[in-house]
């Protein structure tokens, strides 16, 4: 039977240490659909379709990847999609808290679509998209952080030639 996942988030911009947690759940599952969070309540650096598209670009060389934007509730589009599993990533313990109360919150929602928590890589443990946009605010590299191409589109977004 086929398994397809779905990796939720914001994805602004993706880090290297989404890719990493794309790259390892994309050789567990059948398929996996990055979904990219469109209500966002946070105002964010990229639109929606320039999160898709960074995405699918960093990811062309993974044949079992898909990206899409989604809005509204999770489970319901993990449904729509005939996803089963939704992959998140955890980095240190500060995330726990907001992770178990959102698996648990869509467990209630939907008992059928299961939480797998892909720990990080302890060299992505420190890395997030805020702190991507904070270096990159004030001209510094952010190289070890993102993928070339991203890099250059968020330099972009707060007006840096590099
Ligand atoms: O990258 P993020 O911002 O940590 O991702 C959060 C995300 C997209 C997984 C979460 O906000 C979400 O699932 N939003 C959709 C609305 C929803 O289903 N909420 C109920 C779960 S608490």
């Amino acid at each position: 039977m086929e398994i397809r996942a779905i990796y939720p988030g914001s994805f602004d911009p993706v880090t290297l240490g989404h890719m990493d947690i794309i790259r390892r759940a994309a050789g567990i599952f059948d398929t996996l659909v990055i979904g990219v969070l469109n209500n966002n309540t946070k105002t964010p650096l990229f639109s929606v379709e320039e999160r898709v598209k960074m995405l699918r670009d960093v990811t062309c060389d993974i044949p079992n990847v898909r990206v899409e934007a989604f809005s509204g509730l999770l489970v319901e589009y993990a449904n729509q999609i005939g996803a089963r599993v939704i992959v998140r990533g955890l980095r240190a313990i500060t995330d726990f808290e907001y992770e178990l109360q959102m698996s648990q919150t869509n467990k209630r929602i939907d008992a059928g679509v299961e939480t797998m928590f892909f720990t990080s890589n302890v060299e992505y443990s420190y890395l997030s998209s805020s702190t991507v946009k904070e270096v990159a605010s004030f001209g510094g590299d952010i190289s070890p952080f993102v993928h070339p191409a991203v890099a250059d589109r968020v330099y972009t977004k707060f007006g840096i030639q590099k």
